[in-house]
């Protein structure tokens, strides 16, 4: 077969789930050396989609062919077997093995019952080499990076002779310079291996770079598929989203105030040092940096979750004791964290009680839980974010990974926190969700709050925040205000560290009253 044949067709393709159609009749054909992008709303069915392909879920109706041949896969392993190989979100990497156990797991190279560990680590070499990743075979795959571990599976894929790798929200964790290399090994899988793959993101501008044909589907069904260079990426959102975007930032000016957050030379040994800043009553902040700058960190030890070895934390005058998320908590700071699935979220409970979690005392009449109220907070937000599920009800682990993130972050909008921190927020969200929380977040702000965006989006901390502090290496290297005259670059070389800029330090003004006395 040569480049651009179809092999694999999905007709009409039905999924049920109890109280939910989230497959109505879906097709789509793969062509080899291709890229295909699958998009969608969250809820949209896309990921239900890649599990009737993998196996993992059992069609209710439809046809699934591979080579005009009928498949039923009982397995994910009948799937691998047929080619069809998937890089999950939630990687499967075996953290105690090497690398080279990680690449062969299942389908270790024999001679007779033992492993030929020549074979072993001679292929494995090779993989390496070919995935362009300067480590040993011998490595421990529990030491790697995130995206070193992605790149293992996708290695994986090629011991198992994948014809097709689906990859669901890949570089929703990665760092910049691991995106570059995906791309790169993606755009060699491809024309010179004329494998095809599976792309879904929710970041549009990836999509728009990488992809040759795009489907968009939505509730379940499609609704436009074409080459990407017919589409626009203003007409991929109309599609996904039912509706055009005009603005997807929508900040509001509000009116700044008193300092509701101070913090004063924050240190953690190693991991960031000497950080301050302070955060006002109707201030949004964000703090930007490269992945594993040290941002997340400095949010853990203000929250309470990591200690610290220096330094204080000030919220509405009052120094807060470290390392007491609760009292934290009790004292008005709201913190959505980044990892959500670990830290924010209780998969086996449902809707209603995991949004409602923080905030039961205020819900509560001496002791007892007013079930109106909790029912009427969890209501608004379902709608204002569009969280898709049947009802409140429903347990969050049923729900599509981005509707997962909105109810976390409706949680703590919820809870109406004197300082509200959000680590990524739009994380795994689409784009019309995402417009909504940037709203919500604005409206918290004129409404007096004072907000802390962790991000590594540039243009959604110059599209939503009054100011931005950048991080690199532990260190703040920058302060400014967020105004037309910021440029992008200027910011991506404070979060470098390449250049610093200080120039909105909002304890400017008490430097120099110093000076005047003195
Ligand atoms: N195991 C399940 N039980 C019940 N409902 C489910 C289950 N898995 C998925 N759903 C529902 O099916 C619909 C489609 O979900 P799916 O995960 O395919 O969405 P998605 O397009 O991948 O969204 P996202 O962009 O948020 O990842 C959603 O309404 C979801 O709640
Ligand atoms: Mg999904």
């Amino acid at each position: 077969m040569s480049r651009g044949d179809i092999f694999i067709e999905l007709d009409d393709i039905v999924k049920v789930f109890p109280g939910v159609r989230a497959l109505d009749g879906v097709s789509i054909k793969i062509a080899e050396g291709k890229v295909h992008a699958l998009c969608g709303e969250n809820g949209a069915g896309k990921s239900t989609l890649i599990k009737v392909m993998t196996g993992v879920h059992a069609r209710d109706g439809g046809d699934y062919r591979i080579d005009g041949k009928t498949v039923n896969f009982k397995s994910t392993k009948e799937a691998i077997d047929a080619g069809v190989s998937c890089v999950y979100q939630e990687l499967s990497i075996a953290p105690q093995l090497d690398v080279a156990k990680n690449l062969f797991i299942g389908n270790l190279p024999m001679k007779g019952h033992i492993i030929d560990h020549k074979t072993l680590y001679e292929k494995s070499e090779e993989i390496l080499k070919f995935l362009e990743m300067d480590i040993s075979p011998h490595m421990i795959a529990g030491d790697l990076s995130v995206g070193q571990q992605q790149m293992i599976e996708i290695g994986r894929a090629l011991t198992r002779n994948a014809r097709l790798i689906i990859m669901d929200e890949p570089t929703s964790s990665l760092s910049e310079a691991e995106t570059d290399t995906l791309f790169k090994v993606i755009k060699t899988l491809v024309e010179d291996r004329n494998m095809a793959i599976i792309y879904i993101s929710h970041k549009l501008d990836e999509v728009m770079e990488l992809a040759d044909w795009i489907t968009v589907i939505r509730d379940g069904k499609n609704i436009i598929s074409k080459a990407k260079t017919d589409f626009t990426q203003a007409e991929l959102v109309k599609n996904m989203i039912g509706r055009p975007l005009e603005n997807l930032y929508m900040k509001e000016p509000a009116e700044i105030t008193d300092t509701m957050l101070e913090v004063n030379h924050l240190t953690r040994d190693g991991v960031f040092d000497d950080i301050s800043f302070k955060v006002r009553k109707g201030e949004v902040v964000g703090f930007f940096g490269l992945v594993g700058a040290g941002r997340s960190e400095i949010m853990r030890a203000i929250f309470g979750v990591d200690k610290y070895n220096s330094g204080e934390v000030i919220l509405d005058g009052k120094k807060l004791k470290g390392g007491d998320p609760a009292k934290a908590i009790e004292n008005g700071i709201g913190f959505c964290t980044e990892d959500r699935k670990k830290e924010g979220l209780a998969l086996k409970i449902s809707i209603l009680s995991n949004m409602t979690l923080v905030k039961l005392k205020a819900l509560s009449h001496g002791g007892v839980v007013d079930r109106v109220a909790q029912r009427r907070a969890a209501d608004k937000y379902m709608k204002s974010i569009s969280i898709k599920a049947p009802s409140v009800n429903q347990l969050v682990g049923n729900l599509s990974g981005g509707n997962q993130q909105k109810v976390v972050v409706a949680k703590w909008l919820l809870m109406d926190p004197k300082v509200l921190i959000v680590d990524e927020p739009t994380r795994g969200i689409d784009v019309g969700s995402k417009s909504e929380i940037y709203s919500i977040l604005s409206d918290l702000a004129k409404q007096g709050m004072a907000i802390i965006v962790v991000s590594s989006e540039v243009e959604e901390i110059m599209g939503v925040c009054d100011k931005v502090i950048t991080i690199a290496e532990g260190k703040k290297t920058g302060e400014m205000a967020i105004t037309p005259e910021l440029t992008r670059e200027h910011i991506l070389s404070c979060a470098l560290g390449t250049e610093t800029d200080f120039s909105a330090e909002t304890d400017g003004e008490k430097k120099e009253e110093v000076k005047e006395n003195g």
